[in-house]
C-alpha cells in the first residue's frame, strides 16, 4: 500500500531531509586521501546523536543482506557501489567513496546519496559521477503530479544511454516515509507513461547508480556490498524527494554542495 503524506507529513520529512542533507555535505567534505572510512562512520554515529535522530541502516535486516546491519551508513569504495560496510581503509589517492545514508527524526525518513573522489580524479570517474547526478537531476524532473512512475525511470534510463552506460534492474529507488524502503520501487530504467500515476504526496526515494563497464553486479563474501561484476567503478546518487502541487520538492538538499562541479557547468549548458 503506498501512504500519501500531507503536506504537514512532508514538512516533517523536510525537517529530516535537511539534516542528511547537511551531513551528507559534511561526510563529502571530509572525504580526502589519508580519512579512514571508520572515521566517516564515527562522525556520522556523533551526528545523528547529536541530533536525536535515529539511523534506519542500524539493525536493518532486508532480504538482500546477511542482516542485522550494524553502521549508520554505507561506504562503497571504487567498484563498490550499494550498502558497502563501513571498515578499516584509508582512501587513496583517486579512490572513488559513495556515501549513503538515511535517518528518521520523529518518525519520518529520509534517504541520500552522493558519490566523490578523494584526491586526484580520474576524468572518467568524474563522468560517471556526472552521469548519476544529471540523470537524479532529470529523474527529480519528471516527477510531476499527473505523470506516470515510469517518466522517472525513462528520464534516468535516458541520460544513462546517452552517456553510454548499462542500467541495472535489481536495485533501484522506493517510496519512503514513516520507514526507509516503502512502495513502489522506482526502477533506473522504463518506459515513460507506464506505471502508477504520481500524486501529490508520494514521496519517494530517486537513486541513479551506473558502472563504467557493466549493468550487472556481484555481491561480496561480507554478504553486503555490490560490486559491478567486472570491477569497474561504480557511482551512486540520491535524493529524497516529495511530488507537490507545485512540482517537485528535493528533501535532502545540499545547495550548492548538490553536484560536483563538473555536473553543474553540464546541467548549465543544457539549459
Ligand atoms: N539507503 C539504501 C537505499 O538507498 C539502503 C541501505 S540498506 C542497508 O535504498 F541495510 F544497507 F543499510
Ligand atoms: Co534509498
Amino acid at each position: 500500500m503506498i501512504e500519501l503524506k500531507s503536506p504537514a507529513e512532508v514538512e516533517r520529512m523536510a525537517v529530516t531531509g535537511q539534516f542528511v542533507g547537511e551531513l551528507l555535505a559534511e561526510l563529502g567534505a571530509a572525504t580526502a586521501v589519508g580519512v579512514n572510512l571508520m572515521d566517516l562512520e564515527h562522525l556520522a554515529r556523533r551526528r545523528i546523536k547529536e541530533r536525536g535522530a535515529e539511523s534506519c541502516y542500524w539493525d536493518y535486516s532486508p532480504s538482500f543482506g546477511r542482516g542485522p546491519f550494524r553502521h549508520v551508513l554505507c561506504l562503497s569504495v571504487n567498484d563498490a557501489v550499494l550498502h558497502g560496510l563501513p571498515h578499516d581503509y584509508v582512501l587513496r589517492d583517486g579512490d572513488l567513496l559513495s556515501i549513503d545514508m538515511a535517518v528518521t527524526i520523529d518518525g519520518w525518513a529520509a534517504d541520500s546519496a552522493l558519490s566523490v573522489i578523494a584526491g586526484t580524479p580520474d576524468p572518467a570517474d568524474q563522468k560517471l559521477i556526472e552521469a548519476t547526478e544529471v540523470a537524479l537531476v532529470a529523474g527529480i524532473g519528471a516527477a510531476q503530479a499527473g505523470g506516470h512512475l515510469g517518466d522517472i525511470s525513462a528520464a534516468i534510463g535516458e541520460v544513462a544511454g546517452r552517456y553510454g552506460y548499462g542500467v541495472n534492474g535489481e536495485f533501484g529507488g522506493h517510496g519512503i516515509g514513516r520507514t526507509m524502503h516503502e512502495a513502489p520501487h522506482v526502477a533506473n530504467s522504463g518506459r515513460p507513461r507506464r506505471g502508477m500515476r504520481l500524486e501529490p504526496g508520494l514521496t519517494l526515494a530517486i537513486e541513479p547508480w551506473f558502472c563504467r563497464g557493466t549493468d550487472k553486479i556481484r555481491t561480496d563474501e561480507d554478504g553486503w556490498t555490490i560490486r559491478s561484476a567486472d570491477g569497474s567503478r561504480t557511482a551512486h546518487s540520491e535524493h529524497t524527494v516529495a511530488i507537490t502541487e507545485a512540482g517537485p520538492r528535493v528533501l535532502t538538499g545540499r545547495d550548492r554542495g548538490e553536484q560536483s562541479p563538473a555536473t553543474r557547468s553540464t546541467l548549465a549548458d543544457q539549459r
